[in-house]
């Protein structure tokens, strides 16, 4: 194998990284949505911070990658999809960044309302949080899918 090959290789395993972890993240969320069992959701969150470190995993791997394939097809100077393409991973990064922060206050929101000694707006703070999350979460899939399409038609 050449050097590219093994750079896209793990090209490919960052994508998976990151795919799996935005659609683990998105079914995780939209199925316990506005459920008031909180004991059941409290159960889930370890489950949804493992899949959450995915994120990070593929997003160094992608990055590490993807600086291995502009070095291997001597990419210089990089062409305009590239220039497209890195300003979108860099939303994507930051908009994940911040979800990770917002993922983390629910989870400390669903935690308290498990435990029973909630704070008294809880649980609305914990709706207008969980609403905001999955226009995060909507945002990334499409960025994420802008990504693919401007990688593969190279525009
Ligand atoms: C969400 C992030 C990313 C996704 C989904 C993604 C996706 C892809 C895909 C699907 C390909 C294969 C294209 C093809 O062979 O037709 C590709 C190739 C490539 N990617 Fe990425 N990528 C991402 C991030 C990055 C980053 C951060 C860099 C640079 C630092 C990068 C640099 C490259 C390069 C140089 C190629 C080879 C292009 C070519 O064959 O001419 N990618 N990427």
């Amino acid at each position: 194998m050449v050097f590219f090959h093994w750079t896209f290789l793990f090209h490919i395993l960052g994508i998976g990284l990151i795919f799996a972890s935005l659609l683990g993240g998105l079914v995780i969320h939209f199925r316990f949505r506005g459920t008031r069992d909180w004991k059941s959701r409290a159960v889930i969150l370890p489950v949804a911070r493992i899949i959450g470190l995915f994120s990070p995993a593929g997003t160094a791997l992608l990055l590490l990658s993807g600086i291995g394939n502009i070095v291997a097809l001597s990419l210089s100077p990089m062409p305009f999809w590239m220039h497209l393409k890195l300003g979108i991973f860099v939303v994507l990064v930051v908009l994940g960044v911040w979800g990770a922060v917002l993922a983390r206050k629910r989870a400390g929101l669903v935690m308290s309302l498990s435990t029973g000694n909630p704070s008294p707006d809880a649980e609305a703070k914990l709706r207008s949080a969980e609403a905001f999350g999955s226009s995060v979460f909507i945002v990334q899939g499409f960025l994420f899918l802008a990504v693919i399409a401007i990688s593969v038609i190279k525009p």
